[in-house]
């Protein structure tokens, strides 16, 4: 996920760099955006080293990328920690004085405020006024902990420890709000109480809390012999941002992996896999009760009919010609398509196909995909452009949402696989929140 991290001027600053290495190490991306006051609490370099990214305060700095306008449209999700008085004042009433508090009027993401502030202030009828405005517009505003202040005083306005920072912001991007006083009309997603359950509700805005997902990525090795094998230069990056944005949306994960070198995002269970046949297996197993299965490995079609247990020689023996070895294939089963049709008249799983295409002469990047769609029977077809220098093993990516029986097509990208993730998942979700739960709780 890309997360802005918004640091307002208390002597709490500190904990938001525990708060930042917690996110960080959970693998997200991370861009801290102090205040000027916050940089009299913790510097500059204390930020840009853990967050491994650069660090701004005002809107003057790297102007050309427009980051006033660009870190609150890019971001998945917004957390300030600490939230001073001052800067609850300055978001109430639309400032945007500084990069955060222009940031903060740009962002359509889920926003958590974390307070932190002395009792009195906190208690005063200008904050008191302040946070309800943020939270009517839909902003979730934690209560802040009791306990011992800055000095010798005690009383509501600790920060919140930056586990339940946390805890409290994964849990908002999985359309659950932990912050206490919300008016469930102004959910922070924005949706009304239109007579929709709030799973249904979570689900059509992506949220994917008590459902299972099994998702597949990396490429498939078929193997020749012990050394040599028949594979592809998929990465897994995509399937692995899948896996970890489902996570981060409440779902319960399972990962098969096919030879992604590639660290197991938080939360998920990953299960090895090389050959397509093994991940047909594994898929399968994971299979029954999961409420969606998103095909993101690219599975080999072909496999070496014959693996040869030793070695393939160049040579036969002393003084022959070398001689080039012809190697039969056979076909792999088509993974997807047996989904489907193992699936027959049930609703679940939701089944979502990945496709990677290039326009032809008999069409164009489209057409292609909508046949592909077609032809697997799947509920959501995600069509890679290849080509354009986008797509393997890169960060970035292009690509076309296709759902049978409509002509409608969302183009997502060139964008981050991260956030190709949440599109699809915003798809998914809207297309789960007509459906019931399957997926074991956790
Ligand atoms: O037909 P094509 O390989 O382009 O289809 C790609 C989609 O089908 C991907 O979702 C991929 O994971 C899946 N697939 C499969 N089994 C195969 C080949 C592809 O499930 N043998």
């Amino acid at each position: 996920m890309r997360v802005v991290l918004g640091v307002s001027g208390g002597i709490a600053a500190y904990k938001a760099a525990l708060l930042l290495r917690l996110l960080t190490e959970a693998g997200h991306e991370v861009t801290v955006v102090p205040t000027a006051a916050a940089l009299r609490f913790v510097g500059e370099p204390t930020w840009a080293a853990l967050s491994g990214r650069p660090v701004a305060t005002d809107v003057w700095t790297s102007v050309h990328d427009v980051p006033h306008v660009r870190l609150g449209q890019e971001a998945d999700l917004v957390v300030v920690a600490p939230a001073t008085a001052d800067l609850l004042a300055r978001a109430a009433h639309g400032q945007a004085d500084d990069l955060l508090t222009n940031t903060l009027l740009t962002a359509r993401c889920p926003v958590l405020m974390a307070p932190a502030m002395h009792t009195e202030m906190w208690s005063h009828p200008a904050t008191r006024a302040n946070v309800a405005l943020l939270r009517e517009r839909g902003v979730s505003v934690l209560e802040p902990a009791s306990g011992r202040l800055t000095g010798a005083d005690t009383g509501p306005g600790r920060l919140p420890e930056p586990e339940e920072i946390l805890d409290a912001a994964l849990s908002l991007v999985a359309g659950e709000d932990r912050s206490s006083a919300v008016d469930t009309a102004a959910r922070p997603d924005g949706l009304e109480d239109g007579g929709v359950s709030p799973a249904e509700a979570a689900a059509a805005q992506g949220s994917l809390l008590g459902r299972h997902v099994v998702v597949s990525a990396g490429g498939t090795r078929e193997p020749l012999d012990p050394v040599r094998f028949l594979g592809n230069r998929s990465s897994g990056k995509q399937g692995y941002a899948l896996a970890e944005v489902a996570a981060a949306r409440g779902a319960r994960v399972t990962l098969v992996s096919a030879n992604a070198a590639l660290p197991a995002p938080p939360g998920v269970d990953v299960v090895g896999v090389e050959t397509a046949l093994e991940l047909q297996e594994a898929v399968r197993a994971a299979v029954p009760g999961a409420d969606v299965v998103v095909m993101a490995a690219a599975v080999a079609d072909f496999r070496p009919r014959d693996y040869q247990g030793s070695k393939i020689k160049k040579t036969h023996g002393p003084g022959q010609e070398a001689s080039a070895p012809t190697i039969e294939l056979v076909r792999n089963p088509d993974i997807l398509a047996g989904l489907v049709a193992e699936r027959g008249d049930d609703p679940a799983p939701l089944i979502v196909g990945f496709a990677a295409e290039t326009g032809d002469d008999t069409g164009d990047v489209l057409t292609h995909a909508r046949a592909k769609l077609e032809r697997k029977g799947c509920d959501l077809l995600v069509a890679n452009e290849v080509g354009r220098d986008v797509t393997f093993g890169k960060d970035d990516t292009l690509v076309h949402l296709l759902r049978p029986g409509t002509d409608e097509t969302r183009t997502v990208g060139p964008a981050t696989k991260v956030a190709v993730a949440g599109a699809v998942w915003d798809e998914v979700g809207q297309l789960l929140s007509a459906r019931p739960h399957v997926g074991a709780g956790r």
